[in-house]
């Protein structure tokens, strides 16, 4: 099974505050639509509760919860992260998308971290992505993009795969 972790960071592995987003980047939204499109995707119940329109359209959305109870329009609950990967399609990629609490509990199962790296690190923040032990985790590729009209910031797409 190929479990991806997709992630947005500042410079200093800052994903969040407040359970918002830091950054509105288009172009990463973009990639993360295309990415994830068409597959299963894996958030924390904070991460689903900060979406704005609720499930994402197209995609399998599995969110992850304690409360026996709790149930969200479009989303499947799951109270583990091991119980819900159980319920994939081994043959799929499934996309862990957050937040803080879930992208810690997947370092050790995840195979592949597609990471926007956004060039700052000026904002407040309440969430962080774990360090990339580079020992375990090989760069595969990056691509850099400067501002624009419609960026703030510069931002670089870097993949990384475990060398397994
Ligand atoms: N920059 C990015 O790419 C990015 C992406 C996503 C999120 N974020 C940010 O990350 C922050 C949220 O992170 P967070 O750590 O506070 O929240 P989170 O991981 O989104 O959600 C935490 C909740 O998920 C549930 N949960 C997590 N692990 C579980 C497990 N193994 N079994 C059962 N339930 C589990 C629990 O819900 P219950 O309390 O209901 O039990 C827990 O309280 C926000 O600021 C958000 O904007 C950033």
């Amino acid at each position: 099974m190929n479990i991806s972790i997709i992630v947005a960071v500042s410079q200093n592995n800052a994903i969040g505050n407040n359970n918002k987003l830091l950054y509105w980047l288009p172009n990463d939204l973009k990639r993360f639509k295309a990415l994830t499109s068409g597959h299963t995707i894996i958030m924390g119940r904070k991460t689903f509760e900060s979406l704005p329109k609720g499930a994402l359209p197209n995609r399998r959305n599995i969110v992850l919860s304690t409360q026996k109870d709790i149930h969200f329009d479009g989303a499947e609950i799951f109270s583990s992260l091991e119980e819900a990967i159980r319920h994939c399609n081994p043959e799929e990629e499934i996309f862990i998308i957050g937040g803080e609490s879930v992208y810690k509990q997947a370092m050790d199962l995840a195979n592949r971290i597609y990471l926007t790296r956004v060039e700052d690190s000026t904002k407040e923040a309440d969430a962080f992505f774990p360090i990339i032990d580079e020992k375990i985790w090989k760069e595969k590729s990056r691509e850099a993009h400067s501002i624009d009209e419609k960026h703030l910031y510069p931002y670089i797409f870097i993949d990384y795969q475990k060398d397994i």
